[in-house]
């Protein structure tokens, strides 16, 4: 069975206008779609969570962010390693002590874009960290990973159900059924270092019940 998350560390790019307006999704994010739900219900990460807690402990200020697959998996992402304009790179966050990635649960999983500053909307910019922004990678619809970029519109793309957000006004959605916008992680840099400034602004995942 095909990965949700792409193989390497940077997202899969779709081609314009694939997915909006779509009656039913191509045929790449059919596959993407059904891998995610398997995800959702048998991933190793949740079963790590079960073992080992600390992992699955939510990013925290002073974390540092490592790439999530591909040559370069679980090294340190520099912030010279975001190319400016994207694509977004698919992070963990890491304890900067024991270096130990904290991979534990799904729902730790961080969308990282290089935008220009001077795009961001002006509640944006306090989370950001010259022009880099964090989000959770966790769509708020039924909580497939976000693994789509469309590179000529700038926006996250859902393989589930074609969902988008745009990282410059914040992770809004502004195409698709995911109710809310994905919840921002703060950033900053320090001596040369891409870091957590803070937890997730926001409710990871889908909405429950009584929850908004
Ligand atoms: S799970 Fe992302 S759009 Fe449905």
């Amino acid at each position: 069975m095909p990965p949700i998350a792409p193989r390497s560390s940077q997202l899969s790019t779709i081609p314009a206008g694939a997915g909006k307006g779509d009656a039913t999704p191509n045929r790449r994010c059919v596959l993407c779609g059904g891998a995610a739900l398997a995800m959702v219900l048998v991933s190793p990460a949740a079963r790590a969570e079960d073992e080992d807690p600390a992992r699955a402990k939510r990013p925290q200020a002073g974390d540092l962010l490592a790439f999530f697959e591909g040559d370069r998996a679980g090294k340190i992402i520099k912030p010279d390693d975001l190319k400016l304009g994207g694509p977004p790179v698919l992070a963990w966050p890491m304890d900067p002590s024991s270096k130990a990635l904290r991979d534990g649960s799904r729902f730790n999983q961080v969308l990282l874009i290089r935008l220009d500053p001077n795009a961001l909307e002006a509640n944006e910019k306090p989370h950001a960290a010259e022009g880099i922004v964090g989000f959770s990678a966790i769509c708020t619809h039924a909580q497939c990973t976000v693994a789509g970029w469309v590179q000529d519109k700038q926006v996250f793309q859902c393989p589930c159900h074609q969902s988008r957000y745009d990282p410059k006004q914040d992770a809004r959605v502004v195409f698709g059924p995911a109710p809310r916008a994905l919840p921002a992680l703060p950033l900053k840099l320090d001596g040369g270092n891409l870091l957590v400034a803070g937890p997730f602004i926001g409710r990871i995942g889908m909405a429950r019940p009584g929850m908004g």
